[in-house]
């Protein structure tokens, strides 16, 4: 069998079926159920271990937003924080909008698979404008909120495999100012706080004194109420970690350093920071913050981070989602309201809908053959007035023309007449003349 720490199995117990099983216990014993003793081992006390097996075959993911202004050391203190080197080409950051990047991992330690998301928002405070920052980071996360549900809601749904991408921590990284928030970082936190389990660090503790960072740290927690920003804070609602977590919430937000140098002091090697007058020890609980961040973030709360961003944060994008699309739990008289009947009411509604709308277009259809009809109609009689009136005109052409001929034809026979008429005068005239020569002739014979 597997040792398990006393917290690891307590949030196992809380997380995944074991909530199912509280709930039924919780019902049996309002039920009045009777409470006996076993006479012997029967075998379900192994039920935690059985819980563990089977989250360690499975696995973990834990998803990380880095959120902070370039140059912060928001690498350096994963790097730190995984006592790892995790690979990855720096981002340009002249860029005109913030982009996101995600880089996934597989992690081991012991037994224990990790798969890690690192997403950073790279490009964050780098424009002049800065008021739409952090609008890629809320779309990204709502993304994978969506791609959750959509997993959720599909009939066959595959989510004992399925990649959670939904982040499940923010490191919002504070620059080491030592005056106040920007406004850019009250905004961006704002945003997020109801979609993320959001952490602030001061990043770079290293260049802010002792005095100045304390009263940075009330500075930044003052504001962050003021401005009401709600944080993570570390569950104390159990007893075996509520001490150290109540603790830890008073040192909020944490200071780190981040390293991956290693420096032998003593006889010991240690990741720390070298400077011409000292040597800054990452895991120097006097020097900075970094122990309390990673025994906070991975050694302890790193399960009440993940069931946090299921059952608050990605609950409340759900409920909205499914509200917006019109479902609800009960109806207008607050009696409950099961999915089925919804979804019936719903179709009911849409079908009437579509009638209505089918109605409305044939009714509409109906007008507009009746407007096109008289169109034609109108038309129709148009052209029939232009027919009779052009034909009206044609017979007038007509009459016109035939009274015209007839005329015509009158003249040309008065003219033939006249002709013939001229030429027989003619043909008269010219046989007396030719009479007359003949005698002119022969009286001219005659007289010689
Ligand atoms: P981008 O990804 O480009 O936004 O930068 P980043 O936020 O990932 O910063 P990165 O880890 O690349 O570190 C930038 C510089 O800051 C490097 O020179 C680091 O060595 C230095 N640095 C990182 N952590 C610390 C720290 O805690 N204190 C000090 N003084 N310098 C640090
Ligand atoms: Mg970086």
């Amino acid at each position: 069998m597997y040792s398990v720490p006393a917290i690891a199995i307590r949030q196992l117990l809380v997380s995944g079926g074991s909530t199912m099983a509280a709930a039924e216990v919780a019902r049996q014993m309002s039920e009045g159920a009777r409470n006996l003793s076993l006479s012997g081992h029967v075998g379900f006390d192994s039920m935690p271990d059985q819980l563990v097996n089977k989250s360690v075959c499975q696995g973990f993911c834990f998803n990380i937003l880095c959120v902070g202004e370039t140059g912060l050391g928001k690498s350096t203190l994963m790097d730190t924080l995984f006592n790892t080197r995790f690979e990855g080409d720096p981002a340009a950051h002249n860029q005109p909008g913030v982009h996101i990047k995600s880089n996934n991992y597989e992690l081991q330690e012991s037994n224990v698979r990790l798969k890690l998301s690192i997403v950073n928002s790279v490009g964050f405070g780098d424009q002049i404008n800065k008021e739409e920052s952090y609008k890629s980071i809320v779309e990204f996360i709502d993304a994978q909120f969506e791609a959750y549900l959509q997993e959720e809601l599909k009939i066959k749904r595959t989510l004992h495999n399925y990649h959670d991408s939904r982040i499940h921590v923010c490191l919002y990284f504070i620059a080491p100012t030592g005056h106040s928030l920007k406004s850019l970082d009250l905004v961006t936190m704002k945003k997020l706080d109801s979609k993320v389990n959001i952490i602030p660090i001061i990043a770079k503790a290293d260049s802010i004194s002792k005095n100045e960072l304390q009263k940075f740290k009330i500075k930044i927690m003052s504001e962050l109420v003021s401005n009401g920003v709600q944080i993570y804070q570390f569950p104390t609602d159990d007893e075996t970690v509520a001490e150290i977590n109540g603790t830890m919430n008073a040192h909020l937000p944490f200071a780190v350093v981040g390293s991956t140098e290693e420096i032998k002091i003593g006889n010991k090697m240690m990741k720390a920071r070298q400077y011409p007058w000292g040597t800054v020890q990452v895991e120097n609980e006097s020097h900075c913050d970094f122990v309390k961040l990673r025994e906070m973030l991975i050694r302890v709360n790193m399960e009440d981070l993940r069931e946090q961003t299921h059952t608050r944060h990605y609950e409340l994008y759900r409920r909205c989602k499914l509200e917006e699309m019109g479902f609800k739990d009960t109806d207008p008289d607050n009696k409950p309201f099961s999915l089925q009947e919804t979804y019936e009411a719903k179709r009911n509604e849409f079908l009437g809908e579509l009638q209505k709308k089918e109605e409305e277009m044939r009714q509409m259809f109906v007008m507009r053959v009746k407007e096109k009809e008289s169109e034609l109609k109108e038309a129709e009689k148009e052209l029939h007035d232009k027919f009779d009136r052009l034909k009206k005109l044609h017979q007038d052409e007509k009459k016109k023309l035939e009274d015209k001929k007839k005329s015509l034809d009158d003249e040309i026979n008065a003219f033939k007449q006249r002709k013939t008429a001229a030429e027989l005068l003619q043909s008269q005239a010219q046989q007396s003349g030719s009479q007359q020569t003949l005698k002119r002739e022969k009286e001219r014979k005659n007289f010689f």
